[in-house]
């Protein structure tokens, strides 16, 4: 099992539409994975599906002690196991969060106790900057991709981020590791100027790859499905496939 946090300092950067067509494509080169909404927006569901109207089960609901990862968990019709947020009320939220506050590495723990096959892929998607849910995602991962738009604003949050990681980012004596996926790249030049500055900053550790600002982006989350499998052939879902070939092939290699 393979465990990868996408995270961010900002919302609205894209994470968990890359965080659902990163799942999607992984599945479609026949990996076993499962998508983990850690985020109250309870997003995730509008990109992947399958979750009958009212649907109100997720991670949040699962405060019982025997509570399982498998109890929450849905199957997507796009090829991918997704455990949703949920939605139990403002009630049932803190109570899961006091949770998460006393029971470090809850999270992890429960990953383990799944018993995945030896090949499952797991990603957590999460919500922006600091919270008690980026802290379990860190811990329970094995590799942090952290999601930046191209704009001055992400620029400046990147030391923010690297502070967050370094904080939560120690499991035993290794830190763990990260690279950083530039979304929503332009012609601009001020999107240009950006990624240089970011790749210069950054080095290896950039995704070589910038994910396209796309319509077809926005159109594929309208009709409730990952762009993967809406638009294969658009620019952003062509970069998503190389990212992910990119990310499979450094995972194997010990990245
Ligand atoms: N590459 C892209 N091109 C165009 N729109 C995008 C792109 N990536 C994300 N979006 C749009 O940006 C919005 C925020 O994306 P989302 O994945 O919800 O971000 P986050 O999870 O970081 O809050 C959504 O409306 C999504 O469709
Ligand atoms: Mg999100």
């Amino acid at each position: 099992m393979i465990v990868i946090a996408i995270v961010s300092a900002k919302g609205g950067v894209g994470k968990t539409t890359i965080t659902a067509n990163l799942g999607v494509g992984m599945a479609q080169r026949g990996y076993p994975v499962t998508i983990v909404d850690l985020d109250p927006q309870n997003a995730m569901q509008w990109h992947l599906g399958g979750l009958e109207q009212g649907e109100r089960n997720g991670i949040s609901l699962l405060t019982t002690t025997r509570a399982k990862l498998i109890d929450a968990c849905y199957t997507s019709p796009y090829g991918v196991d997704f455990i949703p947020y949920g939605n139990g009320g403002e009630v049932q939220r803190m109570r899961f969060e006091q949770l998460l506050e006393q029971q470090e590495p809850w999270l992890r723990k429960k990953l383990q106790a799944a018993k995945l096959p030896a090949n499952a892929i797991v990603l957590l998607d999460t919500p922006p900057g600091p919270s008690v849910y980026l802290k379990q995602a860190i811990h329970a991962a094995d590799f942090l991709l952290v999601v930046v738009l191209a704009d001055a604003a992400s620029y400046s949050t990147l030391p923010e981020m690297e502070e967050l990681i370094s904080t939560y980012g120690h499991r035993s004596n290794s830190e763990v590791g990260s690279a950083y996926i530039v979304n929503q790249g332009s012609h601009r030049q001020l999107a240009q100027d950006v990624v240089a500055l970011i790749a210069d900053r950054l080095g290896e550790r950039m995704v070589p790859y910038i994910v396209q600002e796309s319509p077809q982006v926005e159109e594929a989350l309208a009709f409730e499905r990952p762009v993967l499998e809406y638009k294969p052939d658009n620019p952003a879902a062509q970069t998503i496939q190389k990212i992910i070939d990119w990310l499979l092939a450094g995972l194997k290699g010990g990245r």
